[in-house]
């Protein structure tokens, strides 16, 4: 996680790198830190602990200046969230400061050893033994001081390094963490992630592991692994400023999920070409395909329990979903007719990431669900399926889960026909079907607003909530929950309807709000036996329903309205709405930072 920044052009290097960091601080923010070579190639950092804007008041108050410089925003992991571990990090003499995302996994023996020759550290992180080995190096020139070290550091990073010895220059490496390398008219920046590199650089470079990247002024020079000079490619930048702005919302999530229903229609028009489907060609053979392994991590994965439900439905093939981190320390069976599919926002997610080389190490194709184009998870698979939700930023996955949910549906599909299972005219009336839920979703979020809030006034005190569903609306249960949890901090579970009895219903008291799930699907007469259930213990009900389900209404304290599916496995994707926006409300009420809830990351690029 973190995120890391750096500016060399005409600009006050502090003013843009500031910008950075805002649109970085999704990748970690328990602290952040700017260093700046000043005029007189004296090296000024100014780093805090909190929240980004406590920084931005430290910037403000000292007047920074100079025109090169590097940043970070911080997630922690070794050592707490205070200013001392807050980057950039000097070396003994503090003539050197870097800038580090990732891990230096044999950092122990690493301090023992500097300071064993009379280093002085001055933080617990891992990454201040990178500029304590620059300035050992006995390096004269930056680039050779870093390409000597790179043989010592085990782990994952990417890291930017600027010196006092150094007019306008950084030097900088991936190795296993995101770094990009911008361009624009008389700027050069680097940073974790595109965002961050707006409104300055027009140009984009994706360094890949083992590149380092030297910055002179307005020169920049790629270096492969070996030390030899490669060209560096460059592409436009697609992504705007406006898509990665708050616009007229009070939050990002606010934001990402009023987008749903264009999203979605965007989503449909790319896919369907003269009234057919085309979900793309990955180089895999789809119709030998006989079993998929789902690889993904929270949201993503309650993504992928549905995609297993909808590949079993349309092409009866056999199915597996796998948390990431669980994959990758299995001994996973591989077989030829096995294609994998992470599934992942970010495409940074380290556990996904691991799990698809694992994968490939086996010989099995990797098809890829990404929503970030350019990210690592995409660049390594053998064929992508891009989300096009466009940047999410807010913590808490909501446009990107839904629009990963269709684009499953419209995968299985795919497969569906490619295994000789659905013909031109089911596929036509099905895409027909399909068409009207941009316009379900946004009658839903309208619909359902209003008992949102009213549930919120009652509940949102509750400490804690239980989730119910069957079938698909399991999983939306557990994603329902999930929100719930990590923006407003409420103890929450989402659970199979039909095992609530077998143990948990024992939390039931009136103090216990439990959502439930309740189409009119199959199972709509079990699950108002559950309903009834909690009833019977004084529970408080709030069930989410099709609009118009009276007899619903009358059995709950709260019914949040949706519209129906025309495919009714494709339910899920309206049913989570209303619980998107009910966990946004009750985080609101509580106070809490609906963007940046505490402790988390929006890419989870450690283990
Ligand atoms: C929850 C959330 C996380 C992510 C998970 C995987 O709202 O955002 O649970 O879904 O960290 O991230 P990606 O999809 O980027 O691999």
């Amino acid at each position: 996680m973190c995120g890391i920044a750096g500016y060399v052009g005409s600009l006050e290097a502090a003013s843009v790198l500031l910008v950075a960091l805002e649109r970085l601080k999704y990748r970690g923010y328990d602290s952040a830190g700017i260093a700046v070579l000043d005029e007189d190639d004296e090296l000024v950092v100014e780093k805090s602990e909190g929240r980004l804007t406590e920084l931005q008041a430290r910037v403000d108050g000292q007047a920074v200046r100079g025109c090169c410089g590097i940043a970070h925003t911080r997630w922690a992991t070794h050592g707490g969230p205070t200013t001392e571990n807050a980057h950039p990090h000097g070396d003994s003499d503090e003539r050197i400061a870097v800038v580090h995302n990732g891990i230096i996994e044999n950092h122990e023996q690493l301090r023992k050893e500097l300071l064993a020759d009379g280093c002085i550290f001055r933080s617990q992180t891992d990454s201040e033994v990178i500029p304590h080995l620059l300035a050992g190096s006995g390096k004269e020139d930056m680039l050779d001081a870093v390409i000597s070290i790179l043989p010592r550091l085990e782990g994952a990073y990417a890291f930017g390094v600027v010196s006092e010895l150094f007019t306008d220059r950084i030097v900088a490496v991936r190795q296993g963490s995101p770094l990009l390398l911008g361009r624009g008219d008389g700027h050069v920046m680097l940073a974790s992630d595109i965002p961050a590199l707006l409104p300055h650089a027009h140009e984009v470079c994706m360094l890949d592991d083992g590149q380092i990247v030297d910055i002179q002024g307005s020169e920049i020079q790629l270096y492969n692994s070996e030390g030899e000079k490669i060209e560096a490619v460059f592409k436009a930048i697609e992504v705007t400023a406006e898509a990665v702005s708050k616009g007229d919302y009070d939050s990002f999530m606010a934001k990402e999920i009023a987008e749903q229903p264009e999203i979605f229609s965007r989503l449909l028009e790319s896919r369907v070409t003269g009234g057919r489907l085309d979900v793309g060609d990955f180089g895999v053979d789809l119709s030998k395909i006989n079993h998929v392994v789902f690889l993904a991590c929270g949201t993503s994965w309650h993504a992928a329990l549905l995609g297993k439900r909808f590949l079993e439905q349309l092409a009866r093939i056999h199915v597996e979903v796998d948390i990431s981190s669980e994959y990758r320390y299995r001994n996973p069976v591989a077989s030829g007719d096995t294609l994998v599919i992470p599934i992942s926002q970010s495409g940074e997610t380290a556990d996904t990431l691991a799990g698809l080389r694992l994968a490939r190490s086996m010989f099995m194709p990797v098809v890829s669900l990404v929503n970030v184009m350019d990210s690592t998870i995409a660049r390594e698979s053998d064929g992508i399926m891009p989300l096009m939700a466009g940047p999410e930023i807010g913590v808490a996955s909501t446009k990107a889960y839904t629009t990963q949910v269709l684009a499953l549906y419209l995968f299985a599909m795919q497969m569906a026909r490619a295994k000789g299972r659905l013909d031109l005219s089911v596929e036509q009336k099905m895409l027909a079907e399909i068409s009207h839920l941009p316009e379900l979703t946004a009658s839903t979020l309208v619909d359902a607003e209003e008992s949102v809030v009213d549930a919120m006034e009652l509940f949102s005190a509750a400490q804690a909530t239980v989730f119910l569903g069957r079938g698909g609306e399991h999983a939306t249960a557990m994603e329902g929950a999930l929100k719930l949890k990590e923006i407003a901090y409420v103890h929450a579970m989402g659970y199979p309807a039909g095992e609530f009895k077998h143990g948990p219903i024992a939390l039931v008291t009136e103090a216990l709000p439990v959502v439930c799930m309740v189409p009119q699907d199959h199972m709509y007469e079990k699950m108002l036996s559950n309903l009834e259930e909690v009833r019977a213990r004084a529970g408080r009900i709030i069930s989410v329903g099709f609009k118009g389900d009276n007899k619903l209404r009358s059995l709950s304290d709260f019914c949040f309205p949706v519209a129906q599916s025309p495919i009714p496995e494709l339910q899920p994707l309206l049913s989570i709405l209303p619980l998107q926006r009910y966990a946004y409300h009750v985080a609101r009420r509580r106070g809490c930072d609906v963007d940046q809830p505490r402790n988390l990351a929006k890419s989870v690029t450690v283990e």
